[in-house]
């Protein structure tokens, strides 16, 4: 995979195109052209519509020109019905096959409007412009689109890459802390994946304290995206070597299924943050990582994302949930995605329960709950 550079002021395009660039309208137009200036259809949110478009239609011709296709905001949205809402206008306006869909966004417009996209009259193309860092970091590279089901999130949905997705930090100014937060700990999930170096600099970084350097921020944010997408490249369809990419998931998962039980969700992020925790304590136990690693990323996660309290009273609550999920093929174990080293990923781990207690009792020592 090649990039351009956040340095470039005209992006050229490069395939499969990651453009890294704060001028997005200009790398919008830039595209549109490159693809014979097809019919142009822009999917946004609420949010996006109000924070995003305006200087979006302002300065780049083909969104200025562009059908809107508003959807509403929030996860729970992320369904049936906004999926074939889309469907809907897009067949109303009679757009062809040559039409290429905009997702501006979050995970959210990436998701739904990816699979839309990639199923309206068998496809059509895509650029994704991500407007959180999440979904700079995550959603919108790797190709994998979904709406939820069935009350399961992410249940339908293709691989389906986009034509180009346009990475930037001039959207994250009216991003919420939390938001800025939640999406950070993909970044440091990617640099437990790639090397010390790499995840020195961004427990170094502050995402929001003061504002953030948004020079610095895009950086960190091109080698994160290209950490992902070297782990994509090797394992599109996401069979084994991508689940490298579920380090700290497992739990992670776990902890929002209990928040959303006991109706205290917790943003996906922080359940992230707290789930590198315990699986690089795992990753200690299992496998001999380096424990000043776990006990410095403790302190990181500690200080900017507090600490989300496992009581012993959840721990057996906590395992059900992690036995329930798909990934899991013995009845008593647990598989998880573990670190030998920082940088060296070891997937399908099979973790007793008993093990997972006792990093659950660590990791109340290591947050300072016991
Ligand atoms: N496809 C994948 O590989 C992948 C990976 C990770 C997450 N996801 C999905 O992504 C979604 C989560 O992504 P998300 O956190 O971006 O959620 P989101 O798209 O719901 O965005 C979060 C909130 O921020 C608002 N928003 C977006 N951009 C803004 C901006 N610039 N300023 C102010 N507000 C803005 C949105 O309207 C929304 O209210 C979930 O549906 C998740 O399943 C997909
Ligand atoms: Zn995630």
């Amino acid at each position: 995979m090649e990039t351009n550079s956040s340095q470039t002021q005209q992006p050229s395009i490069v395939a499969p195109r990651i453009v890294f660039t704060n001028h997005v309208p200009e790398a919008i137009d830039s595209m549109v052209e490159q693809l014979g200036n097809p019919p142009v259809y822009v999917l946004m949110d609420v949010n996006t519509q109000a924070f995003v478009m305006p200087l979006l239609q302002a300065q780049s011709s083909a969104v200025a020109k562009a059908t809107a296709i508003i959807t509403k905001a929030g996860d729970m949205n992320k369904n049936l019905e906004a999926l074939s809402a889309i469907w809907k206008q897009l067949s109303d306006s009679n757009a062809s096959r040559n039409s290429v869909l905009i997702n501006v966004g979050g995970g959210l417009v990436s998701d739904l409007g990816g699979l839309a996209a990639a199923t309206y009259k068998r496809g059509i193309k895509v650029i994704n412009i991500p407007t959180t860092l999440l979904a700079a970091v995550d959603a919108s590279v790797g190709g994998k689109t979904a709406i939820n089901f069935n009350g399961i999130k992410n249940q339908i949905g293709v691989f389906n890459e986009p034509e180009a997705v346009i990475v930037s930090t001039m959207f994250f100014n009216t991003l919420p802390q939390q938001q800025l937060l939640s999406g950070y700990a993909e970044l440091i999930k990617h640099g437990l994946l790639d090397s010390t170096e790499t995840l020195d600099e961004l427990l170094s970084f502050s995402v929001v304290y003061p504002r953030f350097n948004s020079e610095a921020l895009m950086k960190v944010l091109e080698d994160s995206v290209m950490i992902k997408a070297r782990y994509v490249r090797q394992d599109f369809t996401d069979r084994n070597l991508r689940h490298a990419l579920n380090l700290g998931h497992t739990m992670a998962h776990a902890i929002e299924a209990y928040g959303m039980e006991v109706l205290s969700p917790e943003p996906h992020g922080y359940a992230v943050a707290w789930g590198l925790v315990l699986e690089l304590i795992l990753s200690q136990m299992e496998l001999g990582l380096d424990d000043g690693i776990v006990k410095k990323l403790a302190d990181y996660v500690l200080t900017n994302y507090g600490a989300f309290d496992i009581i012993p009273q959840i721990y057996d609550k906590l395992i059900d949930f992690m036995r329930n999920d798909k990934k899991n093929t013995s009845p008593d174990d647990i598989n998880f995605t573990l670190l030998r080293r920082v940088g060296e990923p070891v997937i399908d781990c099979s973790v007793s329960s008993d093990r997972i207690k006792t990093a659950f009792d660590t990791y109340r020592t290591l947050m300072k709950l016991a």
